[in-house]
């Protein structure tokens, strides 16, 4: 893959950063940048910072940074020429494609093609007489015909090879058939239809694209679930199973469960705002994903063992989030000879109803009540022993709440539980306050302590080893980029005398860009750097530079450089002078060493 230079210089150029960030974020100004919620991680106060000057964005929260092309590539989930080609679109602008990207293009939209014709396949199948046993399954489990099309369901039979031979009718091969995981290889190298008696499950992005599918066995046998691969056009990371409908409820909110067939039945029972993980934790991508459609999660899991551990994860990756998270627990049940059994959505909203789902919904817990019931379940609080130890653990957990009507609040019900006052819950939460705090500022004071720790890059793998010359390097980049008029008319250091081979790297484009005319900027090599170079860069970038006397900075730390590289080589020849002397000896003249 390699754009025209000049391709991405002009799209850079009609791709104002303001604009583009300012259509995911709310920003607001302050001086000459502007502040926002950062889209990449969780947070309540903005320390996301975008700066009109440089074209760049960097959190300094998160620590992720660069420019216009990797915003996109973050936020979109797409890869450098993807997101080259959806600023292309938003801009207008025809994108100079070469044969492989061009390729590579449309290998996924055939995919994705051959995906929608494997659902229609499967969807015809469940209205024919052959369909019978998967429609018997749904009556079963009492999903509706029209449930049933609004999911797109469909059917695949007990048999080897329907899909497989379908679909090479209609053209697709049998590689194209293995890539997107419709069929699979027996040892003899012989192809075989994966999806066989199932009820079929489309899994559809929120573009409305079918990426992937679930699918249920129909009696007991196992896996009870099988779900496609990853494949080039699916990544379950990133998907979330119902919210291509969820998206457009009315409800305020989006409920989060964990089965399939969960969604199909709260939809069915007019939850249409519910979506499942499909059997894996919370990822960040799902929640970035969800932030687009909502401000509130409901935590909707099994009430077993394992549901809990799942509530638990996923209230740690929403924690400090702007979602607000309430959880929603689901009671046991009590089967006929008094047993007491656990229940998911699906099992409430069939022994239930729709209006008992309705009233858990509403009333359900925040994230702070969830934690709290669950400390308290681990001890017996009539015995005192117990008791103390539930106020040890329950008051560091209280101390851990940001606002002080919160911690009085929850501290007073903890202390009812517990049977002690009010006043003696108090005390004890504001002495783990203290050791919080403590502890915070311990940590923040050995980061003071050491400077050169501070500075050092967050990944490891770009750790500078020399200190004082890559602070020396970082201003280098920092005045040129501020400054053009300040390049030195011939070229004062070379790539290899910089202790950063990142930040050498960087200055050797910046001296090309300079040589050839083109605009200086780090938002240009997007398609150079890695994603850790490109959130360095943007950090190197944010940090303040006075251009007020820049020439006699830049000679400055172009010394450092220099001194830096002689210390480091034990004083071998300068290789600015070497590559001065070879060009000499190119043009014939006489040596003079
Ligand atoms: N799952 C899976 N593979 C399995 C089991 C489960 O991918 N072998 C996923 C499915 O997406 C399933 C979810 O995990 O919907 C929850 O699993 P489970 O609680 O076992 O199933 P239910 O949704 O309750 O399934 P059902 O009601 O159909 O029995
Ligand atoms: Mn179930």
């Amino acid at each position: 893959m390699a754009f025209p230079q000049s391709f991405l210089d002009e799209l850079l150029a009609r791709s104002d950063i303001v604009d583009v960030v300012g259509s995911y974020v709310q920003l607001t100004r302050k001086g000459t940048n502007l502040f926002g919620l950062c889209p990449f991680h969780s947070e309540k106060t903005g320390s996301f910072s975008v700066a009109p000057d440089k074209q760049m964005y960097y959190c300094f929260g998160c620590k992720k940074g660069g420019g216009v092309v990797n915003f996109i590539m973050e936020e979109e989930n797409l890869s450098f020429p993807d997101a080259v080609r959806f600023l292309a679109k938003r801009a207008g602008m025809e994108v100079p494609e070469e044969q492989g990207d061009r390729d590579a293009g449309r290998r996924r939209a055939r995919l994705l093609e051959l995906n929608r014709e494997a659902a229609r396949f499967y969807y015809q199948l469940l209205q024919q007489p052959e369909g019978r046993a998967v429609r018997d399954y749904l009556e079963r489990r009492q999903i509706r015909k029209a449930t049933a099309v609004n999911f797109g369901m469909g059917a695949s039979l007990n048999a080897w090879d329907v899909l497989l031979t379908a679909m090479m009718k209609k053209g697709y091969t049998k590689t194209e058939l293995l890539d997107a995981g419709l069929v699979v290889q027996n040892k003899k190298g012989g192809l075989y239809d994966k999806f066989r008696n199932r009820l079929m499950l489309p899994v559809i992005d929120t573009r409305g694209d079918v990426v992937a599918f679930g699918s249920r066995v129909l009696d007991q046998s196992e896996p009870k679930y099988m779900n496609s691969s990853e494949t080039p056009i699916y990544s379950k990371r990133r998907v979330l199973y119902g919210l291509n409908l969820a998206k457009k409820s009315k409800r305020p909110n989006i409920i989060l469960c964990e089965g399939n067939l969960d969604i199909v039945t709260l939809h069915q029972a007019g939850f249409d705002n519910a979506v499942a993980s499909m059997g894996t934790a919370l990822t960040v991508e799902q929640t970035r994903l969800l932030s687009r459609f909502t401000k509130e999660l409901v935590l909707c899991y099994d009430n077993d063992n394992a549901g809990k551990t799942a509530t638990e994860r996923a209230l740690q990756i929403l924690n400090g989030s702007e979602f607000s998270v309430k959880v929603l627990q689901l009671p046991r049940r009590q089967t006929e000879n008094g047993e007491l059994v656990k229940q998911d959505a699906d099992d409430f909203i069939k022994f239930q109803g729709p209006n008992a789902f309705e009233r858990l919904l509403r009333g359900s817990e925040n994230g702070i009540e969830f934690r709290m019931a669950q400390v308290a379940a681990k001890y017996d609080l009539n015995s005192d022993e117990a008791r103390v130890a539930y106020c040890a653990e329950i008051s560091s957990l209280l101390a851990s709440l940001p606002g002080a009507v919160e911690r009085e609040v929850y501290s007073n019900r903890a202390a009812e539980l517990a049977h002690i006052t009010p006043d003696a819950m108090k005390v004890e939460v504001q002495r783990a306050r203290k050791r919080l705090t403590a502890r915070e500022n311990r940590a923040e004071l050995r980061r003071e302590l050491n400077p050169a720790a501070k500075n050092q890059p967050q990944e490891r793998s770009l750790r500078y080893n020399n200190i004082r010359s890559a602070m020396a390097e970082e201003g280098v980049l920092r005045l040129l980029l501020l400054d053009a008029s300040l390049f030195p008319a011939e070229l004062p250091l070379t790539e290899e005398q910089f202790s950063s081979p990142l930040l050498g790297k960087v200055f050797s484009s910046f001296w090309q860009a300079k040589c050839e005319g083109r605009d200086v900027s780090l938002a240009a090599l997007s398609g150079a750097l890695s994603a850790e170079e490109m959130n360095h860069m943007a950090a190197v970038c944010q940090k303040p530079e006075s251009v007020q006397r820049g020439k006699q900075a830049l000679e400055d730390y172009i010394r450092v450089i220099h001194t830096e590289y002689q210390r480091r080589t034990g004083g071998a020849t300068d290789p600015l002078l070497a590559a001065t002397e070879k060009y000499k000896d190119k043009k014939g003249e006489k040596r003079n060493v």
